[in-house]
């Protein structure tokens, strides 16, 4: 790959781990550790390493998809990354497939959903409040470097949304995602794929209720812990402190409408 230019954003990394995500422009960056002039980054290949004017050194590599995330502008709450993670891949989702989106809130799931079905997918995103479909637009641009030709971004309430033609996937991540059930299980196509994150568990338990009463099956319920480890030459145990809780992930599958032969609904976890 090309050394780094002009415009781009480079990630900045301690020796100890640390991260600042820097535009490459002609100005200083300072930080605890000193000061670099970002035009001195300009053609140095992603790994080299640059040294600050007090001697420290800085490890430049390109911005990942995470990094951007955790590190973008946020008013709502995003979903981390480790259930973004889950959610692309339990979703199966691939090039090219037609997903819908709600809510949107910064905008860090959308991303994901980009990167995923590409520029020849499609993705309609609906957000009720105007002020966080304009964040998440500009959290979108900023880090394609233009708009997504595949991004819909519609604001309006999911609960009175309506779409000609069918989607492959849906993801929610609302305060009560039930009532999106019922709009969502029109659209989306026979043997598509809805997954919904939801912090509480009541509000998994009124979810199942509702995919159960609006045709779907394959209903899975989980959730995951990340626990780091602090690894050095003298320890090697987890961290004193962990994100214990973030939310409830589940996934279920649209079956055939109107067909005596489909089994009734059933829970996949026993
Ligand atoms: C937790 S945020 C979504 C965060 C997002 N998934 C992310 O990763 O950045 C929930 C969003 O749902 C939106 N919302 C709540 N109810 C809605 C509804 N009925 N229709 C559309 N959007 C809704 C809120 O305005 C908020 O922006």
């Amino acid at each position: 790959m090309a050394g780094f230019s002009v415009g781009e954003w480079v990630l900045l990394t301690s020796q100890k781990g640390k991260k600042w995500l820097v535009k490459i422009e002609d100005a200083p960056y300072s930080c605890h550790l000193g000061t670099i002039h970002m035009t001195d980054v300009v053609g140095r290949e992603e790994g080299d390493i640059i040294e600050t004017n007090t001697g420290a050194k800085l490890f430049l590599f390109r911005v990942s998809l995470e990094d951007y995330i955790l590190n973008m502008k946020r008013q709502t709450q995003i979903i981390y990354p480790k259930d973004l993670a889950a959610m692309v891949f339990h979703a199966d989702l691939h090039p090219g497939q037609t997903v819908l989106e709600s809510g949107v809130g910064s905008g860090a799931l959308t991303l994901c959903l980009l990167r995923a079905i590409g520029d020849g997918g499609r993705l309609i995103s609906v957000e009720k409040r105007p002020e966080f479909a304009a964040q998440a637009m500009e959290n979108v641009s900023r880090y394609f470097g233009a708009k997504h030709p595949a991004f819909h971004l519609v604001i309006g309430d999911i609960q009175d949304f309506s779409l000609r033609g069918p989607v492959d996937r849906v993801f929610l991540d609302l305060p009560e995602p039930w009532h999106a059930v019922a709009p969502v299980s029109r659209v989306i196509r026979e043997g598509g794929l809805l997954l919904s994150l939801s912090p509480n568990v009541g509000q998994v338990q009124w979810m199942w209720r509702e995919l159960k009463a609006r045709g779907f099956a394959n209903v899975s319920t989980f959730e995951l812990l990340k626990r780091d480890w602090k690894i050095d030459e003298l320890r090697a145990r987890p961290f004193d402190r962990m994100v214990a809780h973030t939310g409830f992930i589940m996934v279920a599958r649209k079956v055939r409408r109107n067909r005596p032969d489909v089994p009734p609904l059933q829970s996949s976890s026993a």
